[in-house]
């Protein structure tokens, strides 16, 4: 008799991803458009790429500390300190495999059987999972697409019990692109810190912000950073995803943690890439502005398109690359973008893969170029005045 693995129980908190689901049709489709993609369709900037190359042919291609290359950890402690004016030190960061180890990491250290996790609904893919991997319950927050997906910080208060171990932010966010007022991260992070809960905050967007507002990172609201873990990388902001390379920032003890337990998964980050990553960070900014110029331009269009679109409720989302409209209520999303995707060829990702109560949406990316997505909506508009609810 064939045996099989004795998987491990904790792996049934692991879905089948609902992005997969699209890309494994999409895959056996002629001429699709991708409104699927989470990842910046700009090329690496030049000055990005040549310190990779340089870091490479200088033979710079052996294990780093394991914290990180001191220079890249020196780079994000000025760049930190110049963005924040809070002294953060290069011992207040872990370098990681790209923003998914930071927040693997930031959650199954504080997610545990017994405790329970606070995560503001649609999420990102990882952080449900995660928790309940770890063995934690979770308790979600739940936010629509008729009031742009922002949260109610006081229905996060009230949401904090004696098993609360962490909060998940994640500002602007993946899947909506929402970019939550500094009042309401402020209030949270202040019940937080009372509380003794941590606010583990997903920061990867933090640049990608499309509209004259002042961004707010939870290392603003918080005097110390005991109670604070922040995940970010530059996969996002310099469109590098493909050189993963993230990092943890948190108070000293806390990396210290962390680091060793960053040590007993993936060691080390890539060297060349720190190596890049480091040059990103301490180089010219102009590639992020023009890249936020184009995104924000792209953001300006889809919003009107939306909602010329019948059966769409939208909204306008301040950062990252994404929008999640809504469906009628009552709509199976899942099974409407697959059909729409037989049908008209826009591949986009169906609203469950962020969370239960999202199943009527759709998550849109427009990191691709502005005709590219001018071309989907001539498809799915016409086709959209066809369906009936
Ligand atoms: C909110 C969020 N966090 C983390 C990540 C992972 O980033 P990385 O590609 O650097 O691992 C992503 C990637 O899409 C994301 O959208």
């Amino acid at each position: 008799m064939q045996r099989m693995i004795d998987w491990n129980p904790a792996l049934a908190a692991l879905p089948l991803s609902g992005i997969r689901r699209m890309f494994n049709l999409a895959a056996t489709m002629k001429d699709v458009i991708h409104l699927s993609i989470g990842q910046p369709d700009f090329p690496t900037p030049k000055h990005i790429i040549e310190a990779h190359v340089a870091a490479l042919n200088e033979d710079k291609t052996h294990y780093t500390m394991d914290a990180g290359l001191p220079e890249l950890l020196s780079a994000l402690s000025e760049y930190y300190s110049a963005r924040t004016g809070r002294r953060l030190k290069p011992e207040n960061f872990v370098e990681t495999t790209g923003g998914s180890e930071a927040m693997f990491l930031a959650i199954t250290s504080v997610a545990a059987p017994g405790k329970e996790v606070i995560v503001i609904e649609p999420s990102f893919v990882l952080f449900q999972p995660l928790a309940r991997m770890a063995g934690a319950s979770v308790r979600r927050i739940v936010t629509t697409a008729q009031n742009g997906y922002q949260v109610d910080p006081q229905e996060v208060i009230d949401a904090i019990g004696p098993k609360t171990c962490a909060i998940i932010l994640n500002s602007p966010g993946n899947p909506t692109g929402t970019l939550y007022p500094r009042s309401a991260i402020q209030a949270i992070c202040v019940e937080a810190q009372r509380r003794g809960v941590t606010v583990i905050s997903d920061e990867v967007y933090d640049r990608l912000i499309l509209d004259e507002v002042e961004p707010c990172s939870v290392l603003d609201c918080n005097p110390d950073l005991d109670n604070v873990i922040v995940a970010s990388c530059v996969s996002k902001t310099y469109s590098m995803p493909g050189l993963r390379i993230g990092w943890l920032i948190s108070s000293e003890a806390n990396i210290q943690t962390l680091r060793r337990y960053h040590m007993f998964t993936t060691t080390v980050g890539n060297t060349p890439g720190q190596w890049a990553a480091a040059a990103a960070l301490q180089g010219s900014q102009q590639c992020v502005a023009e890249m936020v110029a184009e995104y924000r331009r792209r953001r300006d269009h889809i919003v009107s398109w939306i909602d010329a679109a019948p059966h769409l409720s939208g909204y306008c989302p301040q950062g990252a690359f994404y929008i999640m409209p809504s469906l009628p209520a009552g709509t199976d999303g899942s099974a409407f973008a697959l059909k729409m995707l037989e049908e008209t060829g826009v591949c986009t990702i169906p609203g469950d893969t962020f969370g239960e109560s999202c199943r009527n949406a759709l998550r849109i990316s427009y990191a691709t170029a502005l005709e590219t997505i001018e071309q989907a909506f001539e498809r799915i508009t016409p086709w959209l005045e066809q369906q009936s609810f």
